[in-house]
């Protein structure tokens, strides 16, 4: 099938920048309106990345009922055939790496080595879901009954509506996109619109690697035009949604009236704790990488830092120290190590946190300033800002700002950093530098985060753990590692009587 497939996107080349419909059926078309939007660099305005369909609720019809269509046969191929496809594109991506990467930075900022990373957590992400095409457990139980059998097995849910973000731009898509296609589901995706080229990299590797028609389509735009749509859509059995807490709310409620299989992986204000025993030069090295990578804007980002008062000075000087040389420019310069936001709205929201951190009295210790003349002229640049001196009821402290701001609050023991840890909304990712094993096992056990690290940052997740947090993160749902596959499945229960007779569960045991 796949054979007579174009394999590539087409692409119109209008001075830099290519053109790129909609994926649906196998097709990549126009949106319907014919209306486009510009992707443009963040590093750098002046570069056209590409210009991509601005689509509507047509669209998303037309992408629904092609999936709707194309699961019909999806789930019929044998899980370990899907696996085969999902192998071979991995392979691809492989061998595309750094191709993929560079369209990346450009079109996200994030440094090369970052995006090389984000395609790298695809490819793991791909290799694990394609080896559950020969898992996918299920379970056999022994019967109450004589002479029955009973088993549990994993069925697709249908066509799953996923919305995915632009700060992980293809490792996000697949954490989704591979654990809904190797159970048989179909998928219509919406990018992000900051970042909808990386999606269509990962579409064509799937395309290539021999993905039948239909089974993944993809709708670029808006989310009002293209995610809200697709949320209610009668034949969306399942809405896979990563972003702000405040959209994952929106999302929640549209599904909540129809029992839509929903999964919501939101906000974050994470910390690293440093108690008085640390290694500091490792715990510095974490904060900088923590708090400053992908320029602030993970859901894992270590936005807050509790530090021991006994280490406190000694710790700001050497943190401040490091953050000051960090040279702060276009991604895909080697020695470059932050890059821009990612748009010009998540720079006034640095700004607005910003000027809120200093009216509450927090202390700026380094920082605080867009980075706008120069080599930064063009692009959306902010200076990696400390805050130090915070209290943890500050909003700096509480609020997600997701950017280069991170905010130090001193505490006097383990107790007081745990209580500060576990007093946001959120419930991500935490960590604690300590050489004391008893003081990491306490943390470890009291903090209430879906995600722990000790004596590292609280960014790093690998693909085969679960991915997720508790209260305002996420709704109770994990995705990547066999989690993922509860998200995007429901469990059958099959019992078998072979006695002839009939015999009643709970009633007839024999005794
Ligand atoms: C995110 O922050 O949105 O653990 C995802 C990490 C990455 C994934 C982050 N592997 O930081």
């Amino acid at each position: 099938m796949s054979a007579t497939l174009p394999r590539t996107a087409p692409k119109e080349r209008s001075g830099q920048a290519a053109r790129h419909g909609n994926y649906i059926d196998g097709e990549w078309v126009p949106a319907a309106s014919g209306k486009t939007f510009e992707n443009r660099n963040p590093a750098d305005r002046n570069d056209l990345v590409g210009v991509f369909a601005d689509s509507g609720p047509e669209d998303v019809e037309k992408a629904v009922a092609a999936a709707r269509e194309a699961f019909k046969r999806w789930r019929a191929v044998p899980a370990p055939k899907r696996g085969e496809i999902l192998y071979r594109a991995a392979e691809i991506m492989v061998r595309r790496k750094e191709e993929f990467s560079r369209d990346m930075t450009r079109e996200m900022g994030k440094v090369l080595a970052e995006t090389r990373g984000d395609v790298q957590e695809c490819i793991d992400m791909t290799y694990y879901m394609a080896g559950e095409g020969r898992r996918q457990f299920g379970q056999t139980t022994p019967s109450e009954l004589a002479n029955k059998f009973q088993m549990s097995v994993r069925m697709p849910v249908g066509v799953a509506g996923l919305i995915t973000p632009w700060n992980f731009p293809m490792a996000i898509p697949s954490w989704k996109m591979t654990p809904a296609l190797i159970l048989g589901n179909t998928v219509v995706v919406k990018p992000a619109t900051d970042t909808p080229l990386s999606v269509v990299n990962l579409i064509n590797a799937l395309q290539e690697a021999g993905l039948p028609r239909g089974v993944v389509n993809m709708v670029t735009g808006g989310g009002t035009a293209v995610g809200a749509p697709l949320m209610n859509h009668e034949h969306v059995g399942i809405v896979s949604f990563t972003g702000s807490t405040t959209v994952g709310r929106i999302v929640s409620e549209a599904c909540a009236p129809k029992f839509k299989h929903c999964h919501l992986e939101m906000g974050g204000k994470n910390i690293i704790m440093v108690m008085d025993d640390a290694k500091l030069d490792l715990a510095v090295d974490g904060a900088v990488w923590g708090g400053f990578g992908t320029t602030g804007q993970r859901c894992t980002a270590a936005s807050r830092v509790a530090v021991h008062k006994a280490v406190y000075k000694e710790f700001m000087d050497r943190f401040v120290e490091r953050t000051k040389s960090l040279k702060v420019g276009n991604g895909l310069a080697d020695d470059v190590q932050m890059g821009p936001c990612v748009n010009e709205s998540q720079r006034a929201t640095v700004e607005k946190y910003v000027g809120i951190a200093k009216s509450e009295g927090a202390k700026l210790m380094t920082g605080g300033n867009r980075l706008a003349s120069g080599d930064h002229e063009r692009g959306f640049f902010h200076e990696p800002t400390i805050f130090g001196d915070c209290s943890a009821q500050m909003r700096i402290a509480q609020e997600e700002v997701f950017g280069p701001v991170v905010s130090v609050i001193p505490v006097g023991s383990l107790e007081e950093a745990i209580e500060v840890g576990n007093s946001v909304e959120y419930g991500l990712s935490a960590s604690i530098y300590t050489q004391d094993i008893n003081k990491a096992f306490t943390a470890m056990r009291e903090m209430y985060t879906g995600i722990f690290y000790v004596n590292a940052p609280t960014i790093g997740a690998e693909t085969h753990l679960p991915f997720g947090g508790t209260k305002n993160t996420g709704n109770g749902h994990r995705e990547a590692s066999v989690a993922a596959l509860d998200v995007f499945s429901e469990w059958k229960s099959i019992y078998i009587d072979y006695s002839g007779h009939l015999q009643r569960a709970q009633i007839d045991t024999g005794e």
